[in-house]
């Protein structure tokens, strides 16, 4: 973490035009990037509750399944498509009230399924949230974020996993950043250690996958630091896949013919000291 901090003061004092509101020294397509970001969040829903799964299986799974059709209850699978969420909120709750209120969609539900009637939930609401969110974000077919593979990642994406990369931004481990002992990309702006192997090629020379199973563990034995479980966290795991492929992308002769203006650009991303987002 230091050596990151301290190469960030002195860039920041070479380049004092370019210093953003928190004194980190940044280039225009960083801020674009951050840009981008803000916008992101805005838009990308919080990953629901873990103990979503858990009330789920416990509690709901006896009578319903999730995309694999009617159990003793309809599929919930779209089901906070095709409900407001106020309704399932009053539904999950106590459906008994809500189908002698008159309701036409309870009682209609009623008579379809009406040979077992859905018992009322002592959820409290924020669990019931948590419980939409989940269904919300794919239920138990959920990928885990990192099996996604990196190709999928948007430009925000990438630009998280090059500030965790570089130790702007923390990871939620507390553990050290990978820029203490790794580079990646051009890192002139950044003092990459060298502990451990350059990682800008890395991500052609495996499979995203192997990646994957490589990022749940340390690479490296570093006890007691942290826990081996908490290493990343599957979105931050996505995040650095994300960058690493990135920067594998802009190498020169990696796995696809380099054309003439893809040399042009490492060779001026060079000489401007700049990373592309
Ligand atoms: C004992 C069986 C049973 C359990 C357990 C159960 N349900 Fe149901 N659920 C039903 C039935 C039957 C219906 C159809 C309506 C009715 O007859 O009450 C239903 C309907 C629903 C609906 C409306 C579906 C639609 O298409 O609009 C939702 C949402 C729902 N249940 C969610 C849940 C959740 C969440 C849990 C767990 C916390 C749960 N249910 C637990 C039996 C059950
Ligand atoms: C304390 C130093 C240290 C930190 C911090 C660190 N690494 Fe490593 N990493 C290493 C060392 C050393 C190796 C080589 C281990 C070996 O060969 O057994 C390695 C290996 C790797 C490899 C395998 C490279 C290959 O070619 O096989 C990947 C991928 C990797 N690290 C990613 C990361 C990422 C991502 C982070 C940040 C979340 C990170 N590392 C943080 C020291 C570190």
């Amino acid at each position: 973490m230091k050596p990151v901090v301290d190469v960030q003061r002195k860039t920041a004092k070479r380049s004092p035009g370019n210093v953003s509101p928190v004194g980190i020294p940044v280039a225009r397509p960083v801020l674009t990037a951050a840009i981008i970001i803000a916008l992101a969040t805005l838009v990308t829903p919080v990953f629901a509750d873990p103990n979503a799964a858990s009330t789920f299986n416990q509690r709901c799974a006896g009578c319903h399944t999730y995309g694999k059709g009617i159990r003793v209850g309809p599929d919930l699978k779209g089901v906070t498509d095709r409900r407001p969420r106020s309704w399932l909120l009053r539904f999950i709750r106590s459906s008994e009230s809500v189908i002698r209120s008159g309701d036409p969609v309870a009682q209609a539900l009623y008579q379809t399924f009406h040979r077992q009637k859905m018992p009322d939930h002592d959820l409290s609401p924020q669990q019931i949230e948590d419980l939409l969110d989940y269904f919300e974000q794919g239920g138990p077919g959920r990928q885990a974020a990192d099996e996604r593979d990196a190709s999928t990642a948007t430009l925000a994406d990438v630009e998280v996993g090059r500030r965790l990369f570089a130790g702007a931004v923390r990871l939620t481990s507390g553990s050290q950043a990978c820029s203490s002992c790794h580079r990646a990309g051009d890192t002139t702006w950044i003092q990459g250690g060298s502990l451990g192997p350059n990682l800008s090629r890395t991500y052609w020379e495996y499979k995203d996958k192997t990646i994957t199973s490589l990022l749940r563990h340390p690479c490296f034995p570093r006890e007691p630091e942290i826990a081996h479980s908490d290493y990343l966290t599957p979105q931050e795991s996505f995040e650095l896949k994300a960058y690493l492929r990135q920067v594998s992308l802009s190498q020169p002769n990696v796995r696809r013919p380099v054309n003439r203006e893809e040399t042009d650009k490492n060779a001026s991303l060079k000489s401007n000291k700049q990373v592309i987002p």
